[in-house]
């Protein structure tokens, strides 16, 4: 067990970068099972995810694409509050097999409101690759197809995960104490 400090708070490690490759493999084996014939887009979400889009994407052994994206959020007309877009998306999702690929789902609220306007584009079909999740935490409907790891509703970083900025080059992914 390490103990690191990121700024004004101590982290303990939670999960090891071996239990993490192992599980990315995982997943990507179901997606290779599950999109066979197919050519699945993965769409996955900076900053958080581009550790877990890269090792997965590796695992990776049917033909797919990838496209980064960054999410900006705006006050919609709408009372439903805001409406979240995506930044840098450069493909037709028209009949796409699409992977949202993130690091973590907590109240559910980013990929809650992002996914109409990918809907909108009428995918042949919308699904979510989340290495973490925190189902205590989430408030926001949302169906994850996969999801790599259920944690209790306490902050990590590591692995692409960030606190204020740092800490996601960690291989491990850690806990605050
Ligand atoms: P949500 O919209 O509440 O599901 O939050 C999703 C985003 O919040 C993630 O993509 C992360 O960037 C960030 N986030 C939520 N929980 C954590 C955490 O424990 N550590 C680091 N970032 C987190």
């Amino acid at each position: 067990m390490s103990i690191i400090t990121i700024h004004d708070k101590q982290f303990e490690t939670y999960i090891s970068a071996e239990e993490i490759q192992q599980k990315v493999k995982q997943i990507a084996e179901a997606i290779n099972t599950d999109y066979a014939g197919k050519m699945p887009l993965f769409i996955p979400v900076l900053n958080g995810a581009f550790m877990f889009a890269a090792d997965l994407f590796k695992y990776i052994n049917i033909p797919a694409e990838v496209s980064f994206i960054k999410l900006a959020s705006y006050k919609g007309m709408k009372s439903s509050g805001n409406v979240i877009t995506a930044i840098g998306l450069d493909y037709d999702l028209y009949n796409r097999d699409v992977v949202i690929v993130e690091d973590i789902v907590d109240t559910g609220k980013t990929l809650n409101k992002f996914l109409p306007s990918l809907e909108h584009q009428q995918p042949a079909s919308l699904k979510i690759a989340a290495l973490l999740h925190k189902p205590e935490a989430t408030i926001y409907p949302l169906s994850i197809a996969y999801t790599g790891f259920i944690i209790p509703n306490k902050f990590v970083v590591g692995y692409g995960l960030d606190y204020d900025g740092q800490g996601r080059n960690l291989k491990e992914i850690y806990q605050v104490i």
